[in-house]
């Protein structure tokens, strides 16, 4: 075999999405794709914003020389002025550009910050249910993932975070609002998990990092909001992007910004820097940097997925799925009525539905629909998983 065993074993484990997109690709080809309900991806399908193509037409239209050149590997200092501008009012800190660095989206930024601060063998707490990119992401570093469970209805569960940090432990990554769970972690929650972490870190005589990763910050319902780590934790870092808010997740642009008084501030994002260099990064994409930089707040149309998720809940409620209504994101993650969540998903398939199991995310027993899909997708659904519910009661 021509491809590592390393990157052989890796295709193994990110087998459960590739299979989805593999039946998927199946069910459409023999149907047709208005008659399988696709809920396996997170790709969103609300518009941008009209002021993004607005920005869009103008920044077609400029001609200066050297618009599309390189330039400081952690992007142009007037995009990272306007985000660390929109970031403090955010998270309540004075933050300036220098905290702030443009990145290849949030998967860009989570790398860059890991690839700064790891050595091998360290470790990094992630939740499960997770996303399950971050398990590739630390070993891209050399770190060693250590996976902590959440509580039953999804929130922190400090006790047992705070029993899986080890003198090693250099991060913990948050998601809040959370895929797969659409869950948002609470301020008293998040206040908790600062005091353990600075109370592990004062015992180790060690720096641990919270990486806050929120791509769902804007995507929020029932006027839920995000609490901000920086006005919680001095060693914390935020990493996020466009690609949710503003519906543009092939456009790669995101970004990373510290917190002001973070530790060793200086040496760490000149070591971001390069990592987002030495990675092949190189820099955020220039035309998406200036346009970001230029959208002061705009945000996608929350109303369609606020309406997405209440259909959905709807549906599944009055079949008898029991599940924690999602607070943000577009994912639900309800449980699976038998306890093979794997097994479940394939009855769903026979129903013509694409769902992904609660294995892939490191937790059994559950699935996870993404409701990023049209109204009426939705609508045509509730049969299929009526009839898979109804035959997992009698198998
Ligand atoms: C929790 C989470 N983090 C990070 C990412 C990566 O986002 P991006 O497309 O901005 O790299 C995703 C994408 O789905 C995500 O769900």
């Amino acid at each position: 075999m021509a491809i590592s065993k390393k990157m052989q074993e890796l295709s193994q484990r990110s087998s459960w999405i590739r299979r989805m997109f593999e039946e998927g690709a199946k069910l459409k080809a023999l149907y047709g794709p208005e008659n399988v309900c696709d809920f396996s991806l997170g790709n969103p399908d609300v518009p941008p914003p009209p002021e993004f193509y607005t920005v869009l037409e103008q920044l077609a239209l400029e001609r200066t020389p050297g618009r599309h050149g390189y330039m400081s590997n952690a992007g142009f200092p007037e995009v990272r002025e306007a985000v660390a501008r929109r970031i403090a009012a955010e998270q309540g800190k004075l933050v300036s550009r220098d905290d702030v660095l443009m990145t290849c989206g949030a998967a860009g930024g989570l790398n860059v910050v890991l690839k700064a601060i790891l050595d091998p063998g360290d470790e990094v707490i992630v939740l499960s249910p997770y996303f399950v990119e971050y398990h590739f992401y630390i070993d891209n570093h050399g770190g060693i993932p250590v996976v902590v469970p959440t509580a039953a209805d999804f929130t922190l569960d400090l006790a047992a975070i705070a029993k899986a940090l080890t003198p090693r432990t250099k991060a913990i990554i948050i998601n809040s609002p959370n895929n797969p769970t659409g869950r948002i972690y609470s301020r008293d929650s998040l206040v908790g998990l600062a005091e353990t972490l600075a109370a592990a870190g004062k015992r180790f005589s060690t720096t641990i990092f919270l990486i806050s990763d929120e791509p769902y910050r804007k995507i929020v319902y029932d006027n839920n909001s995000v609490p901000a780590v920086f006005e919680l934790y001095a060693e914390s870092l935020v990493v996020s992007s466009h690609s949710k808010d503003l519906s543009l997740p092939g456009e790669r642009i995101g970004y990373i910004a510290v917190h002001p008084e973070i530790a060793y501030k200086d040496q760490l994002l000149a070591a971001m820097t390069l990592a987002n260099r030495i990675l092949g990064f190189v820099n955020a994409p220039a035309l998406m940097q200036r346009l970001v930089g230029r959208l002061s707040g705009a945000v996608v149309d929350n109303r369609i997925y606020a309406d997405r998720r209440d259909l959905l809940c709807r549906i599944l409620l009055e079949i008898g799925y029991e599940f924690t209504p999602p607070q943000g994101a577009f994912y639900i993650f309800p449980k699976s009525p038998i306890t093979d969540d794997a097994e479940f998903v394939n009855l769903l398939l026979e129903n013509r539905i694409l769902a992904v199991p609660g294995r892939g995310f490191g937790a059994p027993g559950y699935f996870r629909l993404a409701f990023c899909v049209d109204e009426k997708v939705i609508e045509r659904s509730a049969t299929g998983f009526r009839a898979a519910f109804n035959k997992a009661g009698k198998s």
